[in-house]
C-alpha cells in the first residue's frame, strides 16, 4: 500500500467492494502475506525479560499500616491544591494487601520481569536508623510470590518516596548518605533472592521538579544555586548507594539507575543529524546521566549555571562517577534535534502546536525515542546492558457496558514504541529486557486518579483490576517475542 496515495487507497477499497463483501475479502486481501511467518521480521534476543513497572507511592496504599513512616508525597498530596481532586495515596491499588492478585495478573501476561519500588519509610521510617522489619517483611513475601511465579524482582530503592522525618531533606547532602546506607541495607537483606537493583527514579523530578518548579513532593520552589545543589545531592546519593550496594549485596548483583535521559532523535538520520543527536544528548543530560557515566560535570554545565554551579567536594565525582552494570531508560517523548551552523552545531526543534500527544497533555508521540535512547546512550558511553524501565501512556479509557476498555490508541502507542526496541534489538544493541508503564492504573502522582496508565483497569472503590485490550496485546507481544 506504500505506493498508493490516500485517495488511490480508498478508490481500491471502494472497488473492491462492488464486487460483492466475499469476493472483495478474497481480492483486496489475496496477497496479504501471514506476518507470523514473514522471515524478515526480527525478533527480540530468547533470554529478552519483558516486564511491567510500578512504584510503591502509586500503588501500595497501607500508608499507616505495619511501622511505615511518613514520606514526603504522604504530606504533599494532603496539602489542599497540591494533586488533582485532592487524591492521595492513602489506598492506590492496595497492592500492600492484593500483591499475590497483581502477581496473578503479570503471570497471566506471560511477564517474566517486574520492576517495582520499595517504600523507603516503609523499611526505615525515619529514614537513618532502626529499621522497620515488618516493613521489609513485606518486600520478602513480594519477592518470593514473583519468584515462585518465575518472574524476576527488578527493584527501585528510590521512586520520590523520601523519608519525611530526614532533615532538610534533598537540600542536605546527608540526605545523600542516607540514601546509600538504606540501599545497602535492602541489598544486603534481599540480593539472595535480587539480582538487579536499580539505585534512583528520574533524577529531574526528584530534584526540578519537586524542588524548583514545585510540582512534585516537597513543592519547593528554590533559587537556582539551591536547586542544583539539589541535583548534586540527588546524583551523589545515586553514587553513593551504588558503592553500599556492591559493598553489602551478593556477589553476582547488578546495580543501575532508572533515568529519564532527554532524548534527543536526529530530525533526518544523516550522519550529521545523528552526531547532533549524540552531542544534544551528552550536553542536554549534563547535570545527571551524564554526569554518572562520565563522573565529571561537563565544562559548558559549570560555565552556563556560572555563579549558582553546585559545590562539588572532593572526591564527590568519582562516587558520583561509580561503574554500573547497566544502564535504564525510561521513555515517553522524543525531542528532535538537527545539526546546524551554530556554535554549539546544533539545534533542538520547537514543536508545532499540531504535534500529536497522548491523554497527558506533556506526552507527545515519538515511538522512534526508544530507538534512539538505546542508540545514543549505547554509542556516547557504550554500557554493557540497558533496559528500558518505562514506557507506557495515559488514555482516556472507558469502561464499556460489557466491561471492556478498549484503549487502542494506547495499543497503538505501545505496538509503535515496541517496533522502534525491535529495531535497536536487531542492530545488536544490548538492550536486554522492557518494562512497560504500567502493570495498572494507579495514583498518578499531581494528576492524582485522574491519569490512567496501567494496561489493567483500576475500579478504585472497588480495587477491581480489569485487564484492557492492551494487555491482551502485551501478552500477544511477549508469547511471540516481538512486536505484533
Ligand atoms: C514516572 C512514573 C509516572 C510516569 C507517568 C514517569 O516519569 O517514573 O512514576 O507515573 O512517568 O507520568
Amino acid at each position: 500500500m506504500k505506493n498508493l496515495t490516500r485517495r488511490q487507497f480508498a478508490a481500491s477499497v471502494v472497488a473492491a467492494a462492488a464486487l460483492g463483501p466475499a469476493a472483495s475479502a478474497r481480492d483486496a486481501f489475496a496477497q496479504t502475506p501471514n506476518p507470523a511467518s514473514r522471515p524478515d521480521q526480527p525478533e527480540f534476543p530468547p533470554d529478552f525479560i519483558w516486564g511491567c513497572a510500578t512504584s510503591a507511592y502509586q500503588i501500595e496504599g497501607a500508608v499507616k499500616e505495619d511501622g511505615r513512616g511518613l514520606s514526603i508525597w504522604d504530606t504533599f498530596s494532603h496539602t489542599p491544591g497540591k494533586v488533582f481532586q485532592g487524591d492521595t495515596g492513602d489506598v492506590a491499588d492496595d497492592s500492600y494487601h492484593l500483591y499475590k492478585e497483581d502477581v496473578k495478573l503479570l503471570r497471566s501476561l506471560g511477564a517474566t520481569g517486574y520492576r517495582f519500588s520499595i517504600s523507603w519509610p516503609r523499611v526505615i521510617p525515619d529514614g537513618t536508623g532502626k529499621p522497620n522489619e515488618k516493613g521489609l517483611a513485606y518486600y520478602e513475601r513480594l519477592v518470593d510470590e514473583l519468584l515462585a511465579n518465575n518472574i524476576a524482582p527488578y527493584i527501585t530503592l528510590y521512586h520520590w518516596d523520601l523519608p519525611q522525618a530526614l532533615p532538610g531533606g534533598w537540600q542536605s547532602r546527608d540526605t545523600a548518605k542516607a540514601l546509600g546506607d538504606y540501599a545497602g541495607f535492602v541489598a544486603g537483606r534481599l540480593s539472595d533472592r535480587v539480582k538487579h537493583f536499580f539505585t534512583t527514579n528520574e533524577f529531574v523530578c526528584i530534584s526540578d521538579v519537586g524542588h524548583r518548579l514545585g510540582l512534585f513532593a516537597p513543592g519547593l520552589t528554590l533559587s537556582a544555586a539551591e536547586a542544583n545543589q539539589v541535583r548534586h545531592h540527588v546524583v551523589l546519593g545515586h553514587g553513593l548507594a551504588v558503592q553500599v550496594i556492591r559493598a553489602n549485596a551478593r556477589g553476582g548483583t547488578l546495580v543501575g539507575l532508572a533515568e529519564n535521559a532527554v532524548v534527543y532523535v536526529p530530525a533526518i538520520e544523516t550522519r550529521e543529524h545523528v552526531e547532533a543527536a549524540h552531542r544534544a544528548t551528552r550536553e542536554g543530560n549534563a547535570p545527571f546521566l551524564t554526569a554518572v557515566m562520565e563522573g565529571k560535570y561537563l565544562d559548558g554545565y559549570l560555565e552556563g549555571e556560572g555563579a549558582n554551579a553546585p559545590k562539588v567536594a572532593e572526591g564527590d565525582m568519582r562516587i558520583i562517577g561509580s561503574p554500573l552494570d547497566f544502564v535504564g531508560i525510561n521513555v515517553y517523548q522524543p525531542q528532535y534535534v538537527r545539526a546546524d551552523g551554530s556554535a554549539q552545531g546544533y539545534s533542538v526543534e520547537s514543536r508545532p502546536t499540531s504535534y500529536p500527544h497522548m491523554a497527558s497533555p506533556w506526552l507527545f508521540i515519538g515511538p522512534e525515542a526508544i530507538y534512539w535512547a538505546i542508540r545514543n546512550v549505547s554509542e556516547i558511553w557504550k554500557p554493557a546492558a540497558l533496559f528500558i524501565t518505562e514506557n507506557g501512556c495515559s488514555s482516556d479509557d472507558v469502561l464499556t457496558a460489557e466491561g471492556r476498555i478498549e484503549d487502542t490508541d494506547r495499543v497503538m502507542f505501545l505496538r509503535n514504541y515496541v517496533t522502534h526496541l525491535q529495531r535497536a534489538a536487531a542492530e545488536g544493541y544490548p538492550v536486554k529486557g522492557y518494562f512497560l508503564w504500567s502493570l495498572m492504573d494507579n495514583f498518578e502522582f499531581p494528576d492524582g486518579y485522574g491519569k490512567r496508565f496501567g494496561i489493567h483497569y483500576v475500579d478504585f472503590n472497588t480495587q477491581k483490576r480489569t485487564p484492557k485490550l492492551s494487555a491482551e496485546w502485551y501478552r500477544e507481544a511477549i508469547r511471540r517475542n516481538r512486536a505484533v
